[in-house]
């Protein structure tokens, strides 16, 4: 079985990208990690792949004249490493349309919100505000408009009566770290079919699997 190139793209703890290391340690997974990058020097999630026996890069964002420039230098590491796929796990940077559009259907990214709701930053604190009963996350392609590509998977979790921030932060991290390298299989397996804004996932009798907190 040939086992499609994934480049992870990291700003922090990597507890996501841990997540897709644990996954495609199964030699039936059917992706494998061969690049991790960080726009930020030491950070653990370098540290995680680096135990992974997985490449790094460090390409601090800060030395480079405008997005674009910084965008480019990834986009040709990515490329030189013969990467297909990209995921972005806990990635903090906004990225160049060019560089979305140079991944169109092959740049995945999760976001600790059921999205279209809670785009952007601080979603727990924000759906704690708001009063909302459900939250969660969201595995969707990565399109040049912020948290708002097709989505390919979502959990669900409950907003307990009292709940903060970490509380409801951990309880939804727990579900992101089984929604992602399930998104990912579906998207190397090629069961993802884009029609507008919305993924159709070709996942016939796999049940509820793309929601797999339910
Ligand atoms: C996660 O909550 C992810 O959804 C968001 O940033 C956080 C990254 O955490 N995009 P980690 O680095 O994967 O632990």
């Amino acid at each position: 079985m040939s086992r499609a190139k994934v480049g992870v793209l990291v700003s922090g703890r990597g507890s996501n990208l841990q997540a897709l290391i644990d996954a495609c340690a199964d030699p039936a997974f059917p992706a494998e990690i061969v690049l991790v990058i960080s726009n930020v020097p030491g950070v653990y999630a370098l540290e995680r792949a680096e135990r992974a026996g997985i490449a790094t890069r460090t390409i601090p964002h800060k030395g480079f004249a405008s997005r674009e420039a910084f965008d480019q230098a990834m986009d040709a590491e990515l490329r030189q490493a013969g990467v297909e796929i990209v995921c972005l796990a806990g990635f903090m940077r906004l990225l160049s349309a060019p560089f979305t559009q140079g991944w169109a259907g092959r740049m995945i990214n999760i976001h600790p919100a059921l999205l279209p709701s809670f785009k952007g930053l601080h979603t727990h604190r924000r759906a704690l505000d708001e009063g909302v009963k459900l939250h969660g996350c969201t595995v969707h392609l990565v399109t040049p408009d912020l948290d708002a590509g097709p989505i390919l998977v979502q959990a669900a979790v409950p907003v307990l009566p009292d709940d903060t921030e970490d509380s409801l932060a951990a309880r939804v991290l727990e579900q992101e770290h089984r929604c992602y390298p399930l998104a990912l299989k579906l998207l190397a397996e090629g069961k993802v079919r884009v029609d507008g804004n919305r993924a159709v996932i070709d996942a016939a009798g796999e049940g509820a699997l793309v929601n797999p907190a339910v």
